[in-house]
């Protein structure tokens, strides 16, 4: 099966250039201008176009069970929203509950995303600790392509993980070169918060992001990073949402450490005053953690993208619809935690970021496709359009506009948390595994056509983690 891609302009994030794209049985084969059209070759013209590899959202959780309920976004529908949207790869979150082994999640997650319709891949979290977690983590990297595991600093009483478990998994993601991920939130301090708020008559939504400032999501991103600096394993964290957490990254890379982070669109464009809406629903349809912050910290967000202290950015796509929203009417805490995002990413990325002059072309695609690419290591098989990568592709119109809303949006969600804003730059075609997708607004995906993409472990900056650890190995001092 043969794509031609003709009269484009490929963007990579490193060069942009004018050139056909041949995709072959799901591979690309040639990057050249004026390439010959093989005969039988489907035909896109791409005239007007920029060729970009497709989006990866390092961060969604597709029919996550949560705080009581199940995420309504499965992973049928969330990827075929992605594709919609130009992202042809998610990598989404297995989340073991506690005493649970890694390996019986980790089967039960690959079962329900065998309806997906992009690619897609997993980060295990590790909730609890005892020594089979650390015989699964082995098997998960060596055996399934896992080389990333994650740690929630937060939801105390539920998936959280005490110091204990941080410093053993971090130390186990060292031994087989993983990458530790941490969502940071005290999670002590949230639990505390939230109590405190609820005994003062504060039981709305407005209460959500007074229980989880700034400062508890600072704190927790400092102790991971110290965490990790003494371990001397690098360490990426997941949905950066403040100044705070964005300045002890910046410290720790200034100081030659290997820390990575994430910022979310909806953290880069909204801020908490939604949380004080007269409209409960709302007010409810915004809860997620860390909540969306006071004004300023998003320009340090951008800022930080911009110069490079944050390097990816992801949704956190995780739907929760109204009814399921109203468990929490009496007590904020209980509201599920997640919103959506995994069809609008490159969308809004590209308005805010491309159209302002934040970012160019080619720092876009490095943030939405190729830094995760390269960091969770499945790169130039993905966030990449060059020969031999994956023919994962977005088409992009600069000139065309969208309107962003629920009432369009294919995200199965009665809301959208960028209602109304009307954004231009929007994917025309997408392609996924070398065939068109997504055209014209239209969705062509077939259910299980997705395939789960293993990532080995050892990421090139491994070689130089390891190097570096076994330069810096204490010796002692020999004594008669
Ligand atoms: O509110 C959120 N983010 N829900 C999903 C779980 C998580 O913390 O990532
Ligand atoms: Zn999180
Ligand atoms: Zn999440
Ligand atoms: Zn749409």
């Amino acid at each position: 099966m043969a794509l031609m891609i003709k009269g484009g302009t490929v963007v990579n994030a490193d060069q942009t250039l004018k050139a056909d794209v041949l995709c072959v049985d799901g591979k690309i084969v040639q990057v050249g201008a004026d390439l010959p059209v093989p005969a039988g070759a489907e035909v896109v013209d791409a005239g007007g176009l920029y060729v970009m590899p497709g989006g990866i959202d390092p961060h969604t959780h597709m029919q996550l069970p949560f705080m009581g309920t199940v995420a309504t976004e499965d992973f049928y529908t969330g990827t075929a929203a992605g594709l919609a949207g130009g992202t042809t790869m998610i990598i989404d979150f297995v989340i073991p509950n506690p005493q649970q082994p890694l390996m019986e999640a980790y089967q039960t997650w690959r079962e329900w995303a065998a309806k997906a319709v992009s690619d897609y891949s997993f980060h295990v979290a590790v909730t609890w600790w005892d020594d089979s977690v650390g015989s699964d983590m082995e098997r998960l990297v060596k055996e399934e392509g896992v080389n990333s595991f994650k740690h929630f600093m937060a939801y105390k009483n539920a998936i959280m993980a005490e110091d204990e478990t941080l410093v053993n998994s971090f130390s186990r993601c060292l031994e087989l070169g993983a990458m530790p991920t941490v969502h940071a939130e005290n999670g002590e301090l949230v639990y505390h918060l939230q109590r405190k708020l609820i005994a003062m008559g504060l039981t709305g939504p407005e209460a959500h992001p007074l229980s989880r400032p700034s400062e508890v999501e600072g704190e927790a991103a400092n102790r991971a990073i110290r965490i990790a600096q003494s371990l001397g394993v690098p360490l990426y964290l997941v949905h950066v949402s403040c100044k705070e957490a964005v300045d002890e990254i910046a410290r720790a890379r200034h100081e030659g450490q290997r820390v990575y982070g994430e910022v979310l669109a909806g953290h880069l464009e909204l801020d908490d005053s939604v949380y004080r809406n007269k409209d409960w629903e709302f007010a409810a349809a915004h809860v997620m953690s860390p909540p969306f912050r006071p004004k300023g910290h998003q320009e340090v967000l951008w800022k930080a993208l911009q110069g490079g202290t944050l390097q990816t950015t992801a949704t956190d796509h995780c739907c929760f619809c109204a009814d399921q929203k109203a468990m929490g009417r009496n007590d904020f805490s209980r509201i599920p935690n997640g919103t959506a995002g995994v069809e609008d990413r490159m969308m809004v990325l590209w308005d805010s970021g491309v159209n302002s002059g934040r970012l160019t072309m080619n720092e876009f695609v490095a943030v939405t496709s190729t830094n995760a690419a390269k960091i969770f290591n499945v790169y130039p098989q993905k966030g990449s359009v060059s020969v031999g990568a994956d023919a994962d592709i977005v088409l992009w119109d600069p000139a065309a506009s969208h309107t962003l809303s629920a009432k369009t949006h294919h995200q199965n969600i009665d809301f959208n948390i960028f209602e109304g804003r009307t954004v231009q730059g929007k994917p025309a075609y997408t392609i996924s595994q070398g065939k068109v997708v997504f055209a014209n607004g239209e969705l062509k995906v077939e259910r299980g056509a997705g395939r789960y993409i293993k990532r080995p472990a050892f990421p090139n900056i491994y070689e130089a983690v390891e190097r570096y650890n076994r330069t810096h190995v204490p010796v002692p001092v020999e004594r008669d």
